[in-house]
């Protein structure tokens, strides 16, 4: 299937194109009406990503009514380790929970290393989103890095400090290694499973990047991120890790095409530092609770910084749910007249 609008494809690649690809990190999500109807009519979160046909309705919501430049699967980084035999809970206010999680080396043994087969109802709701968008614009795909994944697997929920999964790498690095192995080796499976159902580009999402110092990120983190890099040839790869500023000279030398950076990171340093990479984002989510006229303002301040080329728009991390609408489609036609 031909695509009608290849733009994020081309930019990834690092070739040029008519105009700066623009799409939202959270774009499927509580910050539209329709999202929230079809939330409404189901109890649980995991129906909506287990369902295709559901999943796949939010996940063109977003095409149809912002005008995104791509399409990104709607589903989450925990259907790994459920994947792997450590099932979570979307709890209403609290965000996911895991019933159990891992605590100490012998848990590994209720875990397997999960393969693509296991997720099939992501790969089913990727090739009907394919259909369904009929090549307008890209399908992305995506997973989350193993740290972030191996965080919630040990901590169990959410965290302030990680202190938990932070203490692992401190006290028992074997057993650290031993599950981020096993947990990179599903992601390249789940990763190449969805390539093979239909999406043109993957995201990898590093979200707790930013508590780990720098050695214990490259230790840790980033080599396993290159490992996933390494095996993905088949389609481009954009790597997000918020908050791992200290990282950006060594992640020019993974394997991905395309570097995400958060608000934090400067624009014109990033370029410095991240030669080799098409850089993404990364205005402040906050900044579309400013009026129309500053949300203008803002987003045409970071597409100068960024300059025309080697650029994909998008903010420095997921859209908060109170956004209003208006806001983000003024950010997006922003960058479609730059
Ligand atoms: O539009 C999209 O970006 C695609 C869908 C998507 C979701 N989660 C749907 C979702 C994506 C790409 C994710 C990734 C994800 N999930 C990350 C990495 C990105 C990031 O934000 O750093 C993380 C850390 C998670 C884990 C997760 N899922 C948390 C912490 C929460 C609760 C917080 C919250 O926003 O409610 C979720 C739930 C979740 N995942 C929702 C959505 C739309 C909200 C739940 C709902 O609608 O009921």
């Amino acid at each position: 299937m031909q695509l009608k609008n290849d733009l994020l494809l081309r930019v990834a690649r690092g070739e040029k194109a008519e105009r700066t690809p623009v799409w939202l990190m959270r774009q499927a999500g509580r910050i539209l009406p329709e999202y929230r109807k079809v939330r409404e009519s189901i109890k649980d979160f995991k129906v909506l990503v287990k369902t295709p046909a559901l999943a796949t309705e939010v996940t063109l919501q977003p095409v149809d009514i912002l005008g995104v430049d791509a399409a990104i699967i709607f589903s989450d980084i925990l259907v790994i380790p459920e994947a792997m035999g450590l099932p979570y809970e979307m709890e209403e206010s609290k965000g996911p929970v895991f019933p159990k999680k891992i605590s100490a080396p012998e848990d590994i043994k209720n875990l397997r290393i999960a393969e693509a087969g296991d997720l099939q109802y992501v790969l089913d709701a990727i090739a009907l989103t394919k259909r369904e968008l009929n090549g307008r614009v890209p399908l992305i795909g995506f997973a989350g890095a193993p740290w972030t994944i191996f965080s919630y697997m040990i901590e169990g929920k959410g965290s302030k400090t990680f202190s938990a999964a932070k203490k692992v790498l401190y006290t028992q690095p074997e057993f650290a290694h031993r599950l981020l192995s096993m947990i990179t080796e599903s992601t390249i499976h789940y990763l190449k499973g969805q390539i093979k159902a239909g999406a043109d580009i993957v995201q990898i999402f590093d979200s707790w990047a930013g508590i780990l110092s720098p050695d214990q990120y490259e230790e840790f983190a980033l080599r396993y991120i290159s490992r996933i890099c390494d095996a993905i040839t088949e389609v481009p790869t954009i790597v997000f890790a918020k908050g791992a500023f200290f990282a950006r000279e060594k992640m020019n030398e993974v394997k991905c095409n395309v570097v995400g950076l958060d608000w934090n990171m400067g624009i014109v340093e990033s370029r410095e530092l991240l030669p080799g990479k098409v850089l993404q984002g990364n205005l402040d989510p906050c900044a579309l609770y400013g009026t129309i006229g500053d949300v203008e303002r803002e987003t045409k301040k970071m597409l100068h910084a960024f300059g025309r080329e080697r650029h994909i728009a998008n903010l420095g991390h997921g859209l908060y749910p109170d956004t209003e609408v208006d806001k983000v489609k003024c950010f997006i036609e922003t960058v479609k007249s730059f």
